[in-house]
């Protein structure tokens, strides 16, 4: 098993429990990100943890593929939606970087919470931009961890050694936005809610 499966599948349950760190923000990026969102949207997720965002927007769009590395999160989010008899949301399990998709065949793209945690932001970027169709949009939230906490890239190796921490990388606000302008999108949407709380970012596939 690979390792950053076994560090989200060993926190999983704890993730699903814990409250909305801060939930105007989050309803505040849920409105937005609906704002883009059309009934007949093919929309997929990667990273979509205990499934919240996924279930909360299903009925504003087609159908969203919701993925996660950990098969805990996802046995967690199969729940949720079965809970909620949530019919249009397909949960599965695989890192982005294994997922298999043809290209452009997504309107809309999320990753929230994600793009700190994978070994190249470069790479999904690129993945995401083959991955839309032109026109199409990403949605994404990131804590660019280089703002406000560079000292953790002392620490986040010796917590990922000993099975403390996942991969975090470490990088500004503004290195985010030069990585997504490189890969092909403009920014047409951009809020951080407050220091360290992350940076809300709506970019469109330049075709
Ligand atoms: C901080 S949580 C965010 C979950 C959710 N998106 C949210 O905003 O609450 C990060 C999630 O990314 C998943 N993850 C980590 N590395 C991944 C990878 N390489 N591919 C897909 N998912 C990954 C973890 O299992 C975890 O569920």
């Amino acid at each position: 098993m690979r390792k950053p499966t076994r560090f989200w599948d060993r926190v999983a349950e704890g993730y699903a429990k814990k409250p909305v760190a801060d939930e105007a923000a989050y309803q505040k990026k849920l409105q937005v990100t609906r704002g883009y969102f059309r009934p007949d949207m093919e929309v997929l997720e990667f990273g979509c943890g205990t499934g919240s965002t996924a279930i909360a927007h299903a009925p504003y769009v087609k159908h969203i593929r919701a993925t996660d590395i950990s098969a805990k999160m996802i046995e967690i989010a199969k729940g949720k939606a079965e809970a909620g008899k949530v019919g249009n949301v397909t949960f599965e399990q695989s890192s982005f970087d294994e997922l298999q998709a043809p290209e452009r065949s997504y309107d809309a793209v999320m990753g929230h919470s994600i793009l700190h945690l994978l070994e190249s932001k470069e790479d999904a970027i690129a993945k995401v931009h083959r991955l839309l169709k032109p026109g199409g949009v990403f949605v994404s939230s990131t804590v660019c961890i280089g703002d406000f906490m560079r000292w953790l890239r002392f620490i986040a190796p010796i917590g990922r050694f000993f099975g403390l921490m996942p991969l975090v990388k470490i990088f500004t606000e503004e290195d985010l936005v030069a990585a997504l302008t490189a890969g092909g999108f403009a920014i047409d949407y951009r809020w951080s809610p407050k220091k360290g709380k992350g940076l809300f970012i709506v970019a469109k596939k330049v075709a």
